[in-house]
């Protein structure tokens, strides 16, 4: 297009708020164009995020259980070794097929898809640094924002990242060798993860977290405690209540790091081959030139809107992590395609209280709605309902049986506030929760839902059935 062609919506980002965004947007019959400067589109959710990290995940999984589960399964393997540079590869190709999908998806739509760098000329006007050189300028009739974040660097900012021996989630995801010892600096999604990922294959890992539990914000706390004791039991160490001060590189190669305790404290000192930085990721706004146009942000750097994904900006819409709301992919997505029907109808809907979190460790957690705390905080009263693994038959039969599903209902009511899964494929099972709360079932309704036998889905149905009467396997 040339600034006398204007867009309907332009989008900014191509991650999954803004290449969802997008395609809905044309499904809807507008004509839409998408601004991605990373050169391939899905963001950091496929490039350097969710796609690449379950690729590491799984693999890595499958590697540990070659070495040390087979056995008791029957299945003699010898000569087991670890090929990283075809992991490597392995995850390389699912980015690539998946990156490349979206671009098809968005020739199927009649999405533009524009490579280049986004700045806000006015509020209907952008101009576009092209990555193949040159620039050009779009015109718009509304705008909707979805830069997302980048990787939060270490609060005091002395412990620079060189993406090879102190490393983010980035680097993490691309070592070439798997490091003797690693230090992970944050207990959070990304700690545990990729903590996970490189104790499987080998290395001795130890996360340091400031907080006295893991698993960063929105977990159960009888959940985070099952889970530390799990990834102990794996091989991962953890100082918790401890902030590491300061990584300095030392002449052997290694990397010092100072700690103490979270309170202040006595000084502890912890030598590492490689440093994840892990303490979390912060909005991402650079070059857009939103001061010039009066886009508001708050003080930790998030755009604002309104409860319809409206900035300060009459025209301008914004969406995913650069806004407010967990930073996860599905929450971008939801609000994506709403932001599109805003536009086109008027209409759309996200509800922020049955967004899933999923921490794809093994055995996964996973949760949605309110945990027992903030219940208890809010002065709810609530029964719980909790069923283990161990009383499951799918899980016996598939010796896997670490973990619970806990459901939190209203007292008064019995529906369901909170599910709160550790245990073999939770991230699959979460859904089934997050389903029942969309419509606003009863722990009853679940209970009395038929679920397969023999499933690990049974484990969620009995948790259902404790939560107002009795489970019949327990
Ligand atoms: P992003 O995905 O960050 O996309 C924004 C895009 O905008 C980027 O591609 C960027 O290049 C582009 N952009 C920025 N500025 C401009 C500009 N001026 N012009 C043009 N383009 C621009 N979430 C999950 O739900 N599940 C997971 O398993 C998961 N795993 C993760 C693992 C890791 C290691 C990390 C780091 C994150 C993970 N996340 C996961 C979080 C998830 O990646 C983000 O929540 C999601 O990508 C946010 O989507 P978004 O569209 O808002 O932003
Ligand atoms: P996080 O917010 O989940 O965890 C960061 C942790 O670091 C917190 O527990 C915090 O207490 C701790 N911390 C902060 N400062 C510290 C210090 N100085 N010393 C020690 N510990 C410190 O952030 P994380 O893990 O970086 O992930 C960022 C975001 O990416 C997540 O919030 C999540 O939204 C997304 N993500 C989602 C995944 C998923 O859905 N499976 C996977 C990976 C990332």
């Amino acid at each position: 297009a040339t600034p006398s062609e204007p867009y309907e919506v332009v989008v900014i980002g191509g991650g999954p708020g803004g290449y969802v965004a997008a395609i809905k947007a044309a499904q809807l019959g507008l004509k839409t164009a998408c601004i991605e400067k990373r050169g391939s589109l899905g963001g950091t959710c496929l490039n350097v995020g969710c796609i690449p990290s379950k690729a590491m995940l799984n693999n890595s999984h499958m590697y540990h259980q070659a070495q040390h589960d087979m056995k008791r399964r029957g299945i003699d393997v010898s000569g087991v070794s670890l090929n990283l540079p075809v992991m490597l590869q392995a995850k390389d190709a699912a980015v690539a097929g998946l990156t490349k999908g979206i671009e098809f998806l968005f020739k199927q739509n009649g999405v533009d898809y524009i490579k280049g760098a986004a700045s806000f000329v006015s509020p209907t006007r952008i101009s576009v640094q092209l990555l193949e050189g040159g620039g050009t300028e779009v015109d718009a009739k509304s705008v909707i924002i979805a830069t997302g974040s980048e990787v939060a660097p270490f609060p005091g900012g002395d412990i620079p990242i060189d993406e090879k021996q102190i490393v983010s989630s980035t680097g993490v995801l691309d070592l070439q060798q798997v490091p003797e010892r690693l230090v992970v600096i944050g207990g959070g999604i990304i700690g545990l993860e990729m903590g996970s990922v490189w104790s499987r294959l080998g290395a001795d890992v130890t996360v340091v977290e400031f907080l006295g539990a893991i698993g960063g914000a929105g977990i159960d706390g009888e959940v985070a405690k099952q889970f530390q004791r799990l990834l102990t039991k794996q091989g991962l160490k953890f100082k918790l209540n401890t902030k590491v001060v300061s990584a300095e590189k030392t002449d052997d190669g290694k990397v010092s790091l100072k700690m103490e305790a979270a309170a202040g404290g006595k000084e502890e000192v912890l030598d590492a081959d490689v440093v994840l930085v892990a303490v979390g990721r912060r909005p991402y706004v650079e070059g857009l030139n939103l001061e010039a146009i009066g886009v508001e942000m708050d003080n930790k750097g998030r755009i604002v809107i309104d409860d319809q994904f409206n900035t300060s900006v009459k025209n301008i819409k914004c969406i995913g992590d650069v806004t407010f709301g967990p930073m996860l992919a599905h929450k971008a997505e939801e609000e994506g395609i709403a932001a599109a029907e805003f536009l086109k109808t008027g209409h759309g809907h996200v509800n922020y209280n049955a967004i899933p979190s999923v921490v794809y460790t093994h055995p996964e957690v996973a949760w949605v709605g309110k945990t027992e705390q903030e219940l208890k905080t809010a002065g709810v009263q609530f029964s719980v309902g909790k069923f283990n693994f161990s009383a499951n038959s799918r899980a016996k039969t598939n010796l896997d049986t670490e973990g619970f599903v806990k459901i939190l209902a209203e007292k008064e009511t019995d529906k369901i506030l909170g599910v709160h899964i550790i245990g073999p494929n939770a991230g699959e099972m979460i859904s089934e929760g997050v389903l029942a709360m969309e419509y606003g079932a009863s722990a009853e309704d679940v209970a009395r839902t038929s679920h397969a036998h023999p499933t690990l889905s049974e484990a969620f149905k009995e948790a259902c059935m404790a939560a107002f009467a009795k489970p019949i396997h327990m």
